[in-house]
């Protein structure tokens, strides 16, 4: 009797602590997922332990009305994060696979990320990983110098590796054309009150709260207007700096537009930020000719045959960027344990 007891009661508490490391890593795994940029620090997710699983869902009550009424910006946010989990799953030696929107019924269902067995990390996986802390939208100016062909070879193999496309409009005419766009894509939303009371309502200055973009991860007002114009969170009580007269400019593409594309597109987005990261460089966002309508039928002329626009990245040597908050991952998942570790 006394021997049973203790059987069980042994059995009992390594089921507990098997339940408690298995809650850990989906914290884990979680959290890094959460660490993937989101338009305005919206985090559009919300996440679920299925099993052997973590699932994504489209978190629709923190969709931009206004700068995203189609949700494209969300879902590229939401298919960086289920990169993260993929990638941070692999670089802790276990096998993980993506399944993008797995149950026709259920749209907002965005994929699950399953673990299964082990995995041989290879290095590449490690220096991506310990990118993701590392990796800010980074707003301020870059040095003028740029980075050399080899280093946008690296970048473009990054998002080929993710079945995207990184084209870097970097010949005179195309840059001169895509800065144009910008430039008139930002006065129209300057002039949009809608979309600046919405600019307003994610702009915080207070650093308890876990969404939204502080002011302080803001760049400084421009010393003279430049080429390409980088959006601005909250009053400029800086003083001015100059910006890198010729930025970088890249444009994540993808071979269709549709909903599963929008999310292959956050999945090369992000691997190109961490690579990108992973080496020495900031990264920041353009998306005002993305959030355009008319601008966006332009940019989708330039870029072509190509394919079709996701997002538009500016690359450069810069100070380290400043992390913005984000909600825990107990926050944003249901249930959290169990999630049995692949023996
Ligand atoms: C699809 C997408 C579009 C974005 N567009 C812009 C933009 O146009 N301007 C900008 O300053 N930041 C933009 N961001 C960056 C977010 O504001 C940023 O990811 C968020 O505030 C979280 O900060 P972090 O990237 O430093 O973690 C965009 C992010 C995503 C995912």
């Amino acid at each position: 009797m006394s021997t049973m007891r203790t059987a069980t009661a042994t059995g009992t508490s390594s089921r507990t602590q098997d339940a408690g490391r298995a809650g850990a890593l989906a914290e884990l795994l979680v959290t890094a997922a959460t660490r993937a940029p989101s338009p305005h620090n919206t985090q559009p997710w919300r996440f679920e332990v299925r099993g052997n699983g973590i699932a994504l869902h489209l978190d629709r009550s923190r969709l931009l009305g206004v700068a995203d009424p189609e949700g494209r910006e969300a879902r590229l946010a939401c298919g960086a994060a289920l990169f993260n989990l993929r990638l941070e799953a692999r670089a802790r030696g276990i096998a993980a696979v993506t399944e993008l929107l797995p149950d026709r019924d259920v749209p907002d269902l965005l994929g699950v990320v399953r673990l299964a067995g082990r995995h041989q990390p290879t290095g590449e996986e490690r220096a991506l990983a310990s990118a993701i802390p590392r990796r800010h939208t980074n707003r301020r100016p870059f040095a003028e110098e740029q980075p050399p062909e080899p280093v946008r070879h690296a970048l473009r193999r990054a998002a080929q590796l993710e079945s995207g496309l990184l084209d870097f409009l970097d010949e005179p005419t195309r840059f001169a054309d895509l800065a144009r766009m910008i430039r008139s894509a930002e006065a129209a939303q300057r002039d949009d009150d809608a979309f600046m009371a919405e600019l307003g309502r994610w702009t915080t200055g207070v650093a308890s709260v876990s969404d939204g973009v502080p002011v302080r991860a803001s760049g400084p007002p421009p010393l003279e207007e430049g080429l390409v114009a980088v959006r601005r969170y909250g009053p400029g009580h800086r003083p001015p700096r100059p910006y890198e007269r010729v930025p970088l400019l890249g444009v994540v593409l993808t071979d269709e537009d549709d909903q599963r594309a929008q999310l292959v597109g956050g999945h090369a987005m992000q691997r190109v930020l961490l690579a990108a990261t992973a080496v020495g460089l900031s990264t920041s966002f353009v998306s005002q000719p993305m959030e355009v309508p008319s601008v966006k039928e332009e940019l989708d002329r330039l870029v072509g045959s190509r394919g079709h626009p996701q997002t538009v990245l500016r690359v450069g040597y810069g100070y380290p960027g400043l992390p913005t908050p984000r909600r825990t991952a107990r926050e944003v998942t249901n249930g959290l344990p169990p999630v049995a570790e692949p023996g």
